[in-house]
């Protein structure tokens, strides 16, 4: 497999280095061929070449099996035209990859369920995965930009979506529910936008083709609300792009850290695979990233993308047994004095895990 390596900006690349660490241990354990090639996406590329996407990257992505990506955005940009900042890179891969299903599973772990914010009675067993649209509505709508007198009175931005757009992120939400507990939560604001209510029929058509699925429909506000007071009644939540956004950092509260959650973005040509989290520009540099979402996302790109779903469950595994023994970043100190470690030794730790694990089936196997 060729995996393009896209590490961005600020716990970037801290983060992404772990994940690859993770799949070389795994390719030498298995003996697969897994070949990695960097480029630069985001305020790194800005820096280097004027652009947030440059064509040599999205070149490269195009030519690989794979894209494997850190985090974009800095505050240095912050004060730039929408156009010309970094997350613009970002958004112009997803589309050039045609990724239009952003899968965001967020599931809280036994050994950490005490850093949730939540009760651990109400966090503790969740697991939820959120398909989330990923090339529609207000994130890619036109007409969009500022208007007015002097070309900054008024802003608009359109949140349009076809059926077709619906429908065929409704059918990856629906084909997961049938791999998992069968529920598909669709969240709405078919109350108010005409958006929703074409989301709403659309989805309730798909779900004709799922007898064995049970769909309930769900408003927006009230969703942000069951997620924290009752996280275990969902299974698959499926929404469009910017609620999306919002209620999977949202979930993040519920594992303890949003430096827990991976994704896998998928549906286009290449899928892409990038923790949920952003650049953390108030932690960078320190060796303080928590690792695991990066870790999480590369368990997902060899799922997804390898088809190597024994590679994947051992890696979801490791990050288990990693997290049992004690092991915290920052972010997921309870303060019950564990092993705070650097994103580098959880890293390493994964890695020692994975090849255990590999011991264990061995030996299991030699019986
Ligand atoms: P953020 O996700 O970067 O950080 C939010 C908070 O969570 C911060 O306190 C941060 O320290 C903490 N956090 C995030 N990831 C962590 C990790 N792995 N380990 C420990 N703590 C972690 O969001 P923000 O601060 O709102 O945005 C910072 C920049 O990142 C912005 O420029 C934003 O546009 C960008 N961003 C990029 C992506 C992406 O590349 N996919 C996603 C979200 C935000
Ligand atoms: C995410 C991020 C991005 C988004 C930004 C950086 C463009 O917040 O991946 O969740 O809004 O999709
Ligand atoms: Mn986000």
């Amino acid at each position: 497999m060729k995996i393009t390596v896209l590490p961005g900006d600020g716990i970037g690349p801290e983060v992404t280095a772990e994940a690859v660490r993770v799949l070389r241990a795994v390719a030498a354990i298995h003996g697969h061929n897994f070949g990695f090639v960097e480029r630069p996406i985001g305020g790194v590329a800005i820096k280097q070449t004027g652009s947030p996407l440059p064509p040599l990257t999205l070149d490269a992505c195009l030519a690989g099996n794979a894209v494997l990506l850190g985090a974009v955005g800095a505050p240095e940009y912050d004060s730039l035209p929408a156009k010309l900042r970094p997350e613009v890179g970002l958004l112009s891969l997803r589309r050039a990859l045609g990724a239009f299903a952003n899968l965001r599973p967020a599931i809280s772990y036994d050994a950490i369920a005490a850093t949730s914010p939540l009760r651990s009675e109400i966090a503790m067993g969740a697991d939820i995965l959120i398909v989330r649209e990923l090339l529609g509505g207000l994130y890619f709508g036109e007409p969009r930009g500022f208007f007015g007198g002097n070309g900054d009175s008024a802003a608009r931005n359109t949140m349009s979506y076809s059926a077709m757009e619906i429908e065929r992120v409704a059918r990856i939400a629906f084909d997961a529910a049938l791999k998992r507990r069968r529920k598909v939560t669709s969240v709405d604001k078919a109350n108010v936008l005409e958006t929703s209510q074409l989301w709403r029929q659309t989805v309730s058509r798909v779900a004709r083709d799922y007898p064995e699925v049970t769909l309930d429909h769900m408003y927006v506000d009230a969703c942000a609300m069951h997620l924290i007071t009752t996280p275990l009644r969902f299974d698959v939540i499926l929404t469009e792009n910017l609620f999306g956004d919002i209620l999977s950092d949202e979930a993040a509260a519920i594992t303890g850290s949003l430096g827990m959650l991976p994704s896998a973005s998928i549906g286009g040509v290449v899928g892409l695979y990038e923790p949920v989290h952003g650049s953390a520009p108030d932690i960078a540099g320190r060796g303080d990233a928590n690792p695991f979402g990066a870790i999480a996302s590369a368990a997902m790109l060899l799922r997804y993308t390898g088809r190597l779903e024994q590679e994947a469950d051992e890696i979801e595994e490791a990050i288990r047994l990693v997290l049992k023994a004690g092991y915290r970043t920052p972010d997921i100190d309870d303060g019950a004095h564990r092993y705070v470690a650097k994103t580098s030794e959880i890293g390493q730790l994964v890695c020692e895990a994975v090849n255990e694990i590999a011991d264990m089936r061995h030996a299991y196997h030699a019986v």
